[in-house]
Parts: C-alpha cells; sequence; structure tokens
C-alpha cells in the first residue's frame, strides 16, 4: 500500500500551493464581484453554481481539485534523501488536504476519518474528541434517529476542528464476519444498515460539511484487500452489497463516495466502470465525486475515464495519477478534457450543494465544542446499541440485594476498548497498555476512560473489586462466593487485519468457563467489533454484547446492567455457531502475500443471500440470529395487517408492553413470496420500527416495504420486478422468532433501475 515512489514537486503542486498561500475571505470575494463571480450567488443551484465556476477556471485549477495530500507527515515515505511532508495548510495529523482556488472563493478541502468521530493519524499529540460508539453498535440501536443524532454531533466537531470533508458513512456488508472493520460498517442487511448509515451521512451533512460513503465496494474483508479480486455477478450484486451503497446514498445524499481498495470482477474498485460510471453515477444519478481510498489508485487513464474524480491521499500511491501524468493524458487526449471538466465539476458540485463554499469552516474552533452535550449523545447511542443477549431467571438488572461483585478483566477498572486503524478517535484520557496490541498501525490498542466498574460502584451498595483475569484459578477463586461476577469479554479488531477466527483472544474462553463453572451467576459482557462464538453461554446466566461503546460507554454498560436503562439493542448480524456455517469456512486470500500478486474470492458462493438470508437458505442455526435482543420487560406484538401500497406494500400492527418497566421493542417485518419467486434466500428484512413504550401501553404502527425488497433485479433491462402472487409478510423479533404471518396478493410491478 505504501509507494516508495518519489514525492514530485511539480508546477502544479507549486502554483497551487502559492495560490493557497493569497490571502482572503469567502465574504470579500463574495462582496468584491458578485456579478463577475455568480458561483458565489447562493440564489443560484449548486448545478448552475458549478458550471459557472468551472468555466471561470483553467486547467491548473482543474487539476489541483482532483489530486489530494496526505495531511500527516510520512516517515516511511522516502525519496531519496526527500520525506514526504503534509501541504502547510493541511491540518496536522489528519487523513487529508485537497488545495482550495482562493481566486474564485472554493476553499481548500480538510479532510477527517472518519465514522465513530474526529481521528488522528498515529501522534503523541492526538487531538481529543468524543467517540461515538462501533458503526455496528449504532446498527444495533434499529433507530434511525439516534444515527443522525450521532453524524450530527460528530460533523460538528469535524466543522469545529476545521475539517470540512467527514471521511465517514462506511456500509460494507457484513459478509465476513472475521473482517476487522465490521466495527465501522452497520451490519449485513441492505435495509438496515442503507438506512442507519444513511442518517448518519445525513447529520453529519447537516453542519455543511462533505461526508463521503465508503468502501465502494466489496471491501468485506481486510485480509489482501489491496489485491484481493471480488467475484460477483451483477444481480447478485445489485441485491446485497450495492443495495445497501444505493439506500444509503439515497437517504444520505454524500457529497461523496470513496473507492475502495479490492477489485471487482477483474479490475480495481477505483477504476472499474461498471462501479463508477455505469451503476453509481449514470443507474444511481450519482451528482457528487468519487475519491480513491488512500493508496486505492492504480492508473491515470483507465482510473480517469472509468470513474475516479479525485485521487486521495498522495503520496499512499506508486505514483502521482492524478497530477502531471493526468495533465499530460489529457494533453495526449488520452483522457478527453470533457472527463476532467466532469471531475472537478462534480467536486464543486459536492462544495456548492454541501455549504462548503458558503458556509467555510473557520481552522480549528476545538475550544468551543460542547463537550459535555456530547457526551451524552455517545452515551445515550451506545445505551440503545447494547444488546441483551441471555438472561437465566433475572441475573440482571443485578438485584439491589446484592453485597459482593467481582469484576474481572477487560481494563473495565479503567474503560472501554474502541477499534483500531485510521478511524481511531482519542478521546480524553483515553490510554493504551504497554504489551497490547500491535506495535504500528492499527494501533495503538486504545481504551477509553469511562470505568464500567466505577459506574457499578457508583449505582450500587456493593462491594466491587476488580480483577484483570490474567490468572484464571486466581479469578475462579475470587468469583467463588460472590453475588454476582461480570467477566468483561474483549475482542480488539482493526483495519487491514482480520481476525483468525471467531473465539474471543488470550484465553478468555476459558477464564469465562472457569469463572461460571465457580459460580453461576456470572454475566460476560462482550466488547468485540462483531460476532464471536461463545463456547461457555450455557454455563453463564447473562450475556450483554456492548461492542465497542465508545467514549461514554462504560457509563453505558453499567447503567444497563443496574437497570437504569433497559437494554433495547437488537443484533444487526447473524452471531454463528461456527466458522464452519459460513460461506467461506476459510477466509480467501493470505496475509503473507506480496502487493503484486492477485489473490481471488468468489461471492457467487452466497450471492446476495448474506447473513440471516444464506443461514435461512441452508437450514443453519446460528447461536444468536440477525435481529435477536432481549429486555428487561415484555413485549407482545400483534394485530399484524398489510395491503398492496404504490408499488411496495404497508404493514400495520401493534406493539404492547407487558412487563413492569419502561422498554423500547424493535418491531421487525420480514417478507417472503408464498411461491418461489427466484429470490435469494427464503426472506429478506422489509421493514423496521423502534417503539418506546411504557408499561401497559400499546402502539400501532406502520412499516413501508420498498418495492425493490419484494422484486428481484434484472440485469439485462436494468429493470426490478415483482412478480404477481401471494407474498408472506411477518412480525417478527429476530430473523428467527416470528409473531405472526399474514399473506398479501401482489400485482406483477416493474420498477426502473432505481426502484421507482
Ligand atoms: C482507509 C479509509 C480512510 C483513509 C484515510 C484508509 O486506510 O481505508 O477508510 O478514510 O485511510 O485515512
Amino acid at each position: 500500500m505504501i509507494s516508495s515512489h518519489a514525492v514530485r514537486l511539480t508546477a502544479t503542486t507549486a502554483i497551487a500551493a502559492i495560490l493557497a498561500c493569497a490571502p482572503f475571505t469567502i465574504a470579500q470575494a463574495q462582496d468584491a464581484a458578485p456579478a463577475a463571480q455568480p458561483w458565489l450567488n447562493k440564489d443560484l443551484s449548486p448545478d448552475a453554481r458549478a458550471d459557472a465556476a468551472l468555466a471561470a477556471m483553467t486547467q491548473e485549477d482543474k487539476l489541483t481539485l482532483v489530486f489530494g495530500y496526505f495531511s500527516t507527515n510520512a516517515p516511511w515515505f522516502t525519496a531519496g534523501t526527500k520525506r514526504f511532508e503534509f501541504p502547510k495548510d493541511g491540518l496536522p495529523n489528519s487523513a487529508g488536504y485537497v488545495y482550495g482556488i482562493p481566486r474564485l472563493g472554493i476553499p481548500a478541502q480538510w479532510e477527517t476519518d472518519a465514522g465513530v468521530g474526529v481521528a488522528t493519524q498515529r501522534s503523541p499529540t492526538p487531538r481529543l474528541r468524543t467517540a461515538l460508539p462501533s458503526g455496528i453498535s449504532t446498527a444495533a440501536t434499529w433507530d434511525p434517529g439516534m444515527a443522525f443524532a450521532g453524524g450530527q454531533m460528530i460533523g460538528n466537531e469535524a466543522r469545529l476542528s476545521g475539517f470540512n470533508v467527514q471521511l465517514a458513512g462506511g456500509v460494507d456488508l457484513l459478509r465476513e464476519p472475521r473482517n476487522g472493520r465490521n466495527f465501522e460498517y452497520a451490519g449485513e442487511d441492505p435495509l438496515l444498515a442503507g438506512v442507519i448509515d444513511g442518517n448518519e451521512i445525513k447529520g453529519i451533512q447537516s453542519n455543511h460539511i462533505v461526508s463521503t460513503l465508503k468502501h465502494y465496494a466489496f471491501n468485506d474483508q481486510e485480509t489482501d484487500r489491496n489485491m484481493i479480486d471480488v467475484k460477483i455477478d451483477d444481480k447478485a450484486a445489485r441485491e446485497s452489497d450495492l443495495l445497501a451503497f444505493q439506500i444509503a446514498n439515497e437517504v444520505g445524499q454524500p457529497g461523496s463516495v470513496m473507492c475502495s481498495y479490492n477489485r471487482v470482477n477483474g479490475y480495481y474498485a477505483c477504476e472499474n466502470d461498471w462501479l463508477l460510471n455505469q451503476v453509481l453515477k449514470q443507474d444511481w444519478g450519482f451528482k457528487g465525486y468519487v475519491m480513491s481510498d488512500w493508496g486505492a489508485t492504480h492508473s491515470t487513464v483507465a482510473a480517469a475515464n472509468n470513474g475516479l474524480d479525485q485521487e486521495s491521499g498522495w503520496a499512499f500511491d506508486r505514483s502521482a495519477y492524478f497530477e502531471g501524468a493526468l495533465r499530460e493524458a489529457v494533453n495526449n487526449g488520452f483522457v478527453p478534457q470533457s472527463r476532467l471538466d466532469d471531475m472537478a465539476r462534480r467536486v464543486l458540485y459536492a462544495m456548492f450543494a454541501h455549504g462548503l463554499v458558503d458556509d467555510p469552516v473557520q481552522g480549528d474552533k476545538a475550544d468551543t465544542i460542547d463537550y459535555a452535550a456530547h457526551a451524552k449523545v455517545t452515551q445515550a447511542d451506545a445505551e440503545d446499541g447494547i444488546v441483551l443477549l441471555k438472561n437465566d431467571k433475572g441475573l440482571l438488572p443485578i438485584a439491589k440485594t446484592a453485597k459482593k461483585i467481582v469484576i474481572i478483566g477487560g481494563h473495565a477498572d479503567f474503560g472501554v476498548l474502541s477499534g483500531g486503524g485510521s478511524s481511531q478517535v482519542y478521546a480524553e484520557g483515553s490510554k493504551h497498555f504497554d504489551g497490547e496490541g500491535p506495535d504500528g498501525f492499527p494501533g495503538p490498542l486504545t481504551y477509553y476512560a469511562s470505568s464500567p466498574m466505577k459506574g457499578i460502584e457508583a449505582r450500587t451498595s456493593a462491594k466491587v473489586s476488580y480483577l484483570d483475569g490474567k490468572d484464571v484459578k486466581a479469578a475462579a477463586k475470587a468469583a467463588r462466593g460472590a453475588d454476582m461476577v461480570i467477566v468483561f469479554g474483549t475482542q480488539w479488531t482493526g483495519e487491514g487485519m482480520d481476525v483468525p477466527d471467531l473465539n474471543l483472544p488470550d484465553n478468555q474462553d476459558a477464564l469465562i468457563s472457569a469463572v461460571a463453572k465457580a459460580n453461576k451467576k456470572t454475566v460476560v459482557v462482550l466488547e468485540t467489533g462483531g460476532p464471536v462464538v461463545m463456547p461457555w453461554l450455557n454455563n453463564v446466566g447473562a450475556v450483554l454484547e456492548a461492542w465497542y461503546p465508545g467514549s461514554s460507554g462504560g457509563e453505558a454498560i453499567a447503567r444497563v446492567l443496574t437497570g437504569e436503562v433497559n437494554p433495547s439493542g437488537h443484533l444487526p448480524a447473524t452471531f454463528p455457531a461456527s466458522v464452519d456455517q459460513l460461506p467461506r469456512p476459510k477466509l480467501d486470500g493470505d496475509p503473507k502475500l506480496g502487493p503484486d500478486t492477485h489473490p481471488h474470492t468468489d461471492y457467487d458462493i452466497e450471492g446476495a443471500a448474506v447473513g440471516y438470508k444464506w443461514f435461512d437458505k441452508k437450514g443453519l442455526k446460528p447461536l444468536f440470529p440477525f435481529g435477536y435482543g432481549l429486555s428487561y420487560t415484555a413485549f407482545q406484538l400483534g394485530g399484524l395487517s398489510a395491503q398492496a401500497d404504490g408499488k411496495g406494500l404497508k404493514a400495520s400492527f401493534s406493539v404492547k408492553n407487558t412487563g413492569a418497566k419502561d422498554g423500547k421493542e424493535v418491531a421487525q417485518i420480514y417478507v417472503a413470496p408464498a411461491t418461489d419467486a427466484g429470490w435469494e434466500a427464503p426472506k429478506r428484512l422489509g421493514g423496521f420500527v423502534k417503539a418506546d413504550l411504557k408499561p401497559g401501553e400499546s402502539q400501532t404502527l406502520t412499516a413501508s416495504v420498498d418495492p425493490r425488497l419484494l422484486g428481484t433485479y434484472d440485469s439485462a433491462s436494468k429493470t426490478w420486478t415483482i412478480k404477481a402472487g401471494d407474498y408472506k409478510v411477518m412480525l417478527a423479533t429476530s430473523a428467527a422468532d416470528i409473531a405472526q404471518t399474514v399473506t398479501v396478493h401482489l400485482d406483477q410491478q416493474t420498477l426502473n433501475v432505481q426502484g421507482k
């Protein structure tokens, strides 16, 4: 991934650097010559403004907009004696910088990672910001409003940190539970992932900055991510991963899409005509710009002509493909001038459409961030994403009578785990423990200073003690005689690596088994990147999946454990019983392969039958099904009716809280053809609603099912077709717990590629 080619400071760079130094403000530019600079007229449409600005640009201006720099010094990058140093107007230790055109009032682009907040590249002095729970945790809330609120909060911190492009919005489907980046994404279902991610993007962009839908597409494993070639046919692709991107794009309207590292059907994603020109731009009508992932550009002519609009993060690539080489390629006619114009225009369009020009960022204003308010946002998100997986005999919430609680492992006396890599947010007090995790990227393995133990101590009168769990015998001994034992099971995952299996690492399964043997009242709290197996499940009393719960995550866990908050998260991904149940029991590729190899993986094995769809189709019983989650109260779902509605259908149903506590239930609507209609799997999630109910309260709710989820995609005609016939509509609390089913007749429908 990391190139050792020369940093070439060509004329483009030099001119851009000079222009970037010229003092100016947007306000001055607007006041000075509004008539001569019509693109600064807010009353015009973003399209008209982009056209006008483009018309005023020189060739060098256009080239400036399509070439981005890494905004961190890169000691790993040497060209002779030269080191890569980030542009002086970039923000230190951040992801990227693209020069602006001050003469025209077009600001620079300051780019920051990522989906859980404002990240910092590894540095002794990271910026300290609020971290949301992991993306998969937010997906586990099944609450689009929560995703929006989280996005709005981190977008505000990005803006006040001086950034106007946030590289957030990871929606790659969880096809592979061992993927080290599952924590950044939103689970395995295209509807849930698309809606959650789209809302996060919308929230971020409400701050007048651009957000970036990524990693487009099929970057579903980290092993060999820079060269693995994913094989998948068009139909299966459009009904699975691409549908997640399509929905997220419709909901979130991101200014930018980031193409991924991997190849798809033989071509790198960042020079893939099918993905970029045909699907994204032509079929979905995406008007923003495609930026490459850092080090994912592999050519000039092929990349430009096949749809890449902006090369990112120089000096990650092997060559500065969109710098001097692109100028040459346009001069020589290999890349049409109209294409370079389109590339620059797309960047401009996104900047106008999302307010980057009208409401420019004002540099570093981080001292004005309302961290106290933001802590509440991330805590609420974490609380609603925690999933109660098991609770025998009402072991949780912690009994008021408990006198002695023993807490074991996971640095629960200090805080909670976070995921590693470019998305790493450092928060006030966050800490790396010596000897844990890799020395380099995607480390440092980082814990946030939000202690579940302290949160429990503050809420109970019990005597609470802590052991790190390294000595299994001592842990089991301490567990004996306690009123409750809470073991924290952690699995650190990070960018650039997958986990070898789904077991908790470092002997933790043995630790949990030994503790559970010593005391039946053992609760396991998991902090994992995604699904794990639980060989000790039958022997423990309760299990909470808390994911990576963000910088207020310890408080969130404590509030759920003590019953101050009733858990309401539901799994956004199937937890398999073993890797043998997966389409690929062994991951394809090999971490030891070099960059010039060409490994393959075949997604046509499962096609669009990702996650629960695969399990349904194969009749496999997972450890925990997609959509699963318990509560401290009880709910009754019923009164289901459904009818055709527009080109899709609408379901109406009721949810009643029949227990004694306030609580939230995730009502799920699954759909299935009554007779074979050529679907990839027996059923699909068609809709969902999260209802907040007082004891005894009942609500009547509705969910509309998008017609694409009732049909199949035809590649030749680029249409979705709903077959005439009977369809089952199921009201459920998980993919395996169906409360009620009704049948509805649908007429034949044909929809265009956008599902309309
Ligand atoms: C990651 C992207 C990230 C970029 C910039 C890459 O390694 O894959 O998600 O936005 O770096 O830091």
